[in-house]
């Protein structure tokens, strides 16, 4: 990798003005670290809509147009539908930028090591971010771990429950690329909301050697289907096993101000236990860390719970990670398969009744 980082504020582009760069352009504000000199989306509306943002950037329809017009360009943030993070990548990289993609990768494993080829061949970063791994209730729930204070861990359950009532807007062209997703094999709640889970169950505990999984799916309108219930078991190379549940209550209401999602992660040590009550919304009104140990809870009152600070907090990590080059990237492209591979074992189990899969088997 022939990666320099940069003394200067790194010039950055957006791609895609969708949905989530509500949320991604956090980490861009009052940011001296970066210089956001484009922002590219086909729709009109939405170019109109995010220059009020960066009434100084220039906007284009699309990337090839950007990288016609010789503006200079250090670092893109893609915000794209999954369906087209592969293409995409493979043509920024080869205009020569960084690329801090949304996740999930990709969908399959050809396709992730295309994308990986292509940034070797470049010479170009590819980072697929993950904001999970910085929400601050998260980041204390590891902290929790790695002190040795609930003792060997034993054991962990990850929960989520996707309802359908309450939250913020989602765009029906948005909807319509999730369909096309689940069409494809690739749910919403497994592969896209899921990547969440399955990521920080890695981040926490590390690599993972069997997958056992039951994809189940629920008609929600005619002739759409959602991913639940489904359970999925693994054992991570440590011997730690996890199990995750996820369940549909279409007429559950939750507040929340983003998407709307019951999350829990609770792990078990010898000694005692801890959890995180929420993430993305504002389910349950109890503190979002507590950690139980020797009779008494510890309640984490004071938090940045909000799940919009992890993107702002992911984006800076970024940012910053050009000027210096040090740390993890969470995730690098490759760590991001690794990732990718834990999904499709999940698939692979369920379609073998269940039985276990090694990831590292997917061919
Ligand atoms: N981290 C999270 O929790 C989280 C949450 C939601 C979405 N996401 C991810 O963010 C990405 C975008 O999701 P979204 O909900 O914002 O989708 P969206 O449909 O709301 O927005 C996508 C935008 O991309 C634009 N677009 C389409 N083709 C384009 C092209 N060729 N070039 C430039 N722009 C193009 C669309 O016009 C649209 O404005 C996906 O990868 C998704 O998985 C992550």
């Amino acid at each position: 990798m022939s990666f320099t980082p940069y003394e200067r504020p790194v010039r950055a582009a957006f791609l895609g003005l969708g949905r989530i760069y509500d949320l991604n352009v956090r980490a861009y504000f009052d940011n001296p670290d970066v210089e956001v000199v484009a922002l590219v989306d086909p729709s009109e509306d939405r170019r109109a809509q995010r220059q009020a943002d960066w009434p100084a950037a220039r906007t284009f329809a699309s990337a090839a147009e950007l990288a016609a017009s010789g503006l200079e360009v250090d670092a893109v943030e893609v915000l794209l539908p999954i369906p087209l993070h592969a293409e995409g990548v493979l043509e920024l990289l080869g205009y020569g930028w960084h690329v801090n993609l949304q996740k999930p990768i990709c969908n399959d494993l050809a396709d992730a090591t295309r994308m990986l080829d292509a940034a070797k061949a470049s010479g170009r970063l590819l980072r697929v971010m993950d904001n999970y791994l910085f929400y601050e209730p998260l980041v204390k729930l590891k902290e929790a771990v790695t002190s040795g204070e609930l003792g060997e861990v034993t054991g962990y359950h990850l929960k989520m429950v996707a309802s359908g009532r309450g939250g913020w807007d989602v765009p029906g062209s948005t909807y319509e690329w999730q369909f096309q997703q689940m069409r494809h094999g690739r749910g919403t709640l497994v592969f896209d909301d899921g990547w969440h889970k399955l990521s920080t169950a890695i981040w926490l505990f590390g690599p993972i050697r069997e997958v056992r999984a039951w994809v189940g799916m629920t008609e929600v309108i005619p002739g759409i289907e959602v991913d639940a219930p489904t359970t999925v078991v693994w054992e991570h190379q440590n011997g730690i096993r996890g199990v995750w549940d996820i369940t549909l209550a279409i007429d559950m209401y939750l507040r929340s101000d983003y998407y709307t999602n019951d999350e829990r992660w609770e792990i078990t040590g010898r000694r005692g236990y801890a959890r995180v009550n929420r993430c993305t919304s504002r389910g349950i009104q109890q503190p979002s860390l507590e950690v139980y140990l020797d009779g008494a809870m510890h309640s984490y009152h004071a938090l940045d719970d909000d799940w919009a600070s992890s993107f702002r907090d992911s984006g800076r990590h970024w940012l910053s990670w050009l000027h210096t080059g040090h740390g993890p990237m969470l995730w690098s492209g490759t760590e991001a398969v690794d990732v990718l591979r834990f999904a499709l074992a999940v698939y692979a189990s369920d379609a073998k009744g269940g039985t276990g899969v090694d990831p590292a088997s997917l061919e």
